[in-house]
């Protein structure tokens, strides 16, 4: 199989790399606006030299972003090549419409490097929803955050030097507002949901809140009192609708997310039979996220077709019987903050149960009067 590479940054090098003592599966042409220097294959900065090359018979769109990527990977499948893609942004927003394209053009789409990095999340998740009902998604999808929430944890760090680091090390996005707003894990939280429920939820439905305000000091009152906090995602389906949210969750130290380091990722599925099945490895990075991809052109040299599911089935996001008690921490004086505050954790305070919609609503208010506010779900 000869494939066309869209983009040769960390996991373009890295997707090289990998095939490159391969005999089965060779770079036949990249395409990239920078001058590679030496690469054996052909380069161009022309989309149509890969489209119109009857030798190309895949494409390994890992440009990121929402444009070009759509349009070329829109492009390679009405020229019927198979599409392998870590797009996790480009799945999210186009689920519906490539696999259908795909369909339509007798070729597989694939991106199971999209949720997970280098864990076989998605595939396995596949496999189990072809068996037993899954109820619910959740955990650690974003290896950058998950990074700089562990060094916060285990030394003093100033959160811009150890986001720099992330960056350095490959794990964070182009653009790190991506990682630390949350924006990466709700897109990681809306393709699983889609491959778990059989259903399509819209971005600006599930709320985000990232980690982008904590402060050492919040990380010394979790700490006191035995709490690690970690950006959680979690998708839970109800009979006609799905809680799905992303927040700063505090868990306690023997929690299994609370052990999970660097840029590792912690993903779960819970289903009737199964019970709670979780899944742990390197979440970001350049080899891990390479590996997916090529895992993905292996099964499709080998006749694997089509996408996660079939299922495309529109629903409603429904976040009011969600209920958590919150840590909050604001100068922002709110009433309804007051009115529901229970405890006093020495400049912050912790509420009673309230549902997710009701506190996300809560948070722009506060961050509306103090932009550095935070807010964290205890745990179940
Ligand atoms: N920026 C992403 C992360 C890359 O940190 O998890 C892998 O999707």
């Amino acid at each position: 199989m000869k494939i066309g590479l869209l983009g040769f940054g960390v996991v373009g090098r890295g997707v090289y790399d990998i095939l490159a003592p391969r005999e089965d599966i060779r770079v036949g042409t990249i395409l990239c606006r920078r001058d590679l220097g030496e690469v054996s294959a052909k380069t161009t900065r022309d989309m149509a030299d890969i489209v119109n090359d009857p030798e190309i018979d895949a494409v390994v769109e890992v440009m990121g972003g929402l444009h070009p990527a759509y349009e070329y990977v829109e492009a390679a499948l009405k020229a019927g090549k198979h599409v392998v893609t870590s797009n996790k942004h480009l799945l999210c927003h186009y689920y519906k419409e490539l696999n259908d394209l795909a369909k339509a053009n007798g070729v597989t789409l694939r991106g199971t490097a999209s949720v997970g990095g280098g864990i076989p999340w998605l595939t396995n998740l596949e496999k189990a929803a072809r068996v037993d009902h899954i109820t619910k998604v959740s955990g650690i999808m974003n290896g950058t955050t998950n990074y700089i929430m562990d060094n916060m944890h285990k030394r003093s760090v100033d959160f811009a030097e150890v986001l720099k680091k992330a960056q350095e090390l490959g794990y964070a996005e182009a653009d790190p507002s991506a990682d630390i707003d949350g924006w990466d894990i709700q897109r990681k939280l809306i393709i699983s949901a889609g491959v778990a429920f059989g259903v399509c939820l819209q971005e600006e439905d599930v709320p985000v809140f990232g980690i982008r305000n904590v402060q050492a000091a919040d990380i010394q009152r979790f700490q006191q009192r035995g709490l690690t906090c970690k950006l959680i995602a979690s998708a839970e389906r109800l009979e006609d609708s799905v809680a799905a949210y992303v927040e700063p969750t505090l868990l306690s130290s023997e929690a299994l997310e609370s052990a999970v380091p660097m840029n590792f990722n912690l993903i779960s599925m819970e289903g009737e039979y199964i019970g709670k099945e979780s899944f742990f490895g390197q979440g970001a990075g350049r080899y891990p996220t390479a590996y997916n991809v090529v895992e993905d052109l292996v099964d499709i040299n080998r006749g694997v077709k089509g996408f996660y599911t079939d299922s495309f089935e529109p629903a409603e996001t429904n976040n009011a019987g969600a209920l958590h008690r919150y840590y909050v921490r604001s100068s922002a004086k709110l009433p309804e903050v007051d009115a529901i505050a229970q405890e006093d954790w020495d400049g912050a305070v912790v509420t009673l149960p309230v549902s997710v919609a009701h506190m996300h609503t809560l948070l722009q208010k506060l961050l509306q009067e103090d932009e550095s506010s935070f807010i964290a779900a205890l745990a179940d």
